[in-house]
């Protein structure tokens, strides 16, 4: 069997995908290793670590990248073991394996942990108090993994979405081909990340510091720079799309708060995150989300172009 250096947990999410093509362009394919849920389920825990171990028992593996995630935010609320297993239990688990093996660990968290009070961006070192079982479970995931004392890079990004799958950027242009009027959430604010965008600037990160010793294991804040509101990120959608998609019959877009959004579960208002930890330890620039938004509306248009 091939020597695999890079095991990617998540296949068929937005940022295993931009994972996936980032590596492909980097002619690295051959030695990374992607596991869909079928491979590697993260709520089966007891065969999680001998999954691992038969596929890579031949193998030196240097880093796992865990992508994968429960992140259906609002069917969690009512399978909250589910959620807790996939996004703690099983994380911990990867967690302890790359410890055993001197392997390294990048897992990716959530705004979600804060608790949305107030405007000032968090920090790494602010309270995190979540607001939903998302939340919860993805707080969850970082103890267990800080836990194993595996070398590893925790990434809290915000609000990822990519050309591909379902997310707000999607939706947004699936919605406006078919309503005139879109209704908007406009008191959350926080950062669109482009998953491509993320993909490229955490594994620069970890390329940064992998070989360094003591390896800078933590928490960090990654999304894009600048903030906006949702509403402010679809209006930029739109704004960039309506030139080029002719099937956008979307005319009004109208800001609602979020206690006029009927939800059943409560989200942060404030998920500005602070990215000076981020940028003192890896030295790198983050692109501001509009960069990404204009990125990721180039690949939509480009592979369809101008609708008639
Ligand atoms: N999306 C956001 O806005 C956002 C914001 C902040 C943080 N994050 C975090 O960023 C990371 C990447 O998010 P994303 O948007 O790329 O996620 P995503 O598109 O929702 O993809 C999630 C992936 O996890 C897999 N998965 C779900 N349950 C699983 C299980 N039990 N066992 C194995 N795989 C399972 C899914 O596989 P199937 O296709 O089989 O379901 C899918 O491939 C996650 O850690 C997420 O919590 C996301």
């Amino acid at each position: 069997m091939k020597n695999i250096d890079i095991v990617v947990i998540g296949q068929t999410g937005q940022l295993s995908c931009a994972y996936h093509d980032l590596f492909k362009h980097k002619n690295n394919l051959d030695n990374v290793c992607f596991l869909s849920r079928k491979d590697l389920d993260l709520t089966k825990t007891s065969e999680i670590a001998k999954t691992l171990d038969s596929l890579f028992c031949n193998c030196n593996v240097k880093v796992v990248i865990n992508t994968a995630a429960d992140t259906a935010v609002e069917d969690i609320e009512t399978h909250k073991d589910r959620a807790f297993q996939t996004n703690a239990v099983g994380p911990g688990i990867l967690a302890s394996w790359c410890a055993e093996k001197n392997t390294h660990f990048i897992h990716f968290s959530t705004d979600y942990v804060y608790c949305g009070d107030g405007k000032i961006p968090w920090k790494e070192t602010s309270e995190t108090a979540p607001l939903n079982v998302y939340g919860a479970s993805k707080l969850a995931g970082e103890n267990k993994i800080i836990e194993t004392a595996c070398k590893h890079l925790i990434f809290r990004t915000s609000w990822i979405y990519s050309s591909v799958g379902r997310n707000f950027f999607t939706t947004m242009l699936q919605l406006g081909e078919s309503k005139e009027e879109l209704k908007i959430i406009c008191d959350q604010i926080g950062a669109p990340t482009y998953a491509v965008h993320l993909a490229e600037i955490s594994w620069a990160a970890y390329q940064k510091i992998c070989n360094k010793n003591p390896f800078p294991s933590g928490i960090y804040n990654l999304c894009s720079n600048g903030f906006t509101s949702w509403y402010g990120f679809a209006s930029k959608i739109f704004e960039l799309a309506y030139p080029l998609d002719k099937k956008l019959i979307v005319k009004k877009i109208t800001p609602v708060k979020s206690i006029e959004h009927s939800s059943k579960v409560c989200r942060p208002l404030n998920s500005r995150l602070a990215l000076e930890k981020f940028q003192k330890t890896f030295n790198l620039d983050i692109p501001h989300w509009e960069a990404g938004l204009k990125e990721c509306m180039e690949i939509v248009y480009a592979s369809h172009p101008t609708q008639d």
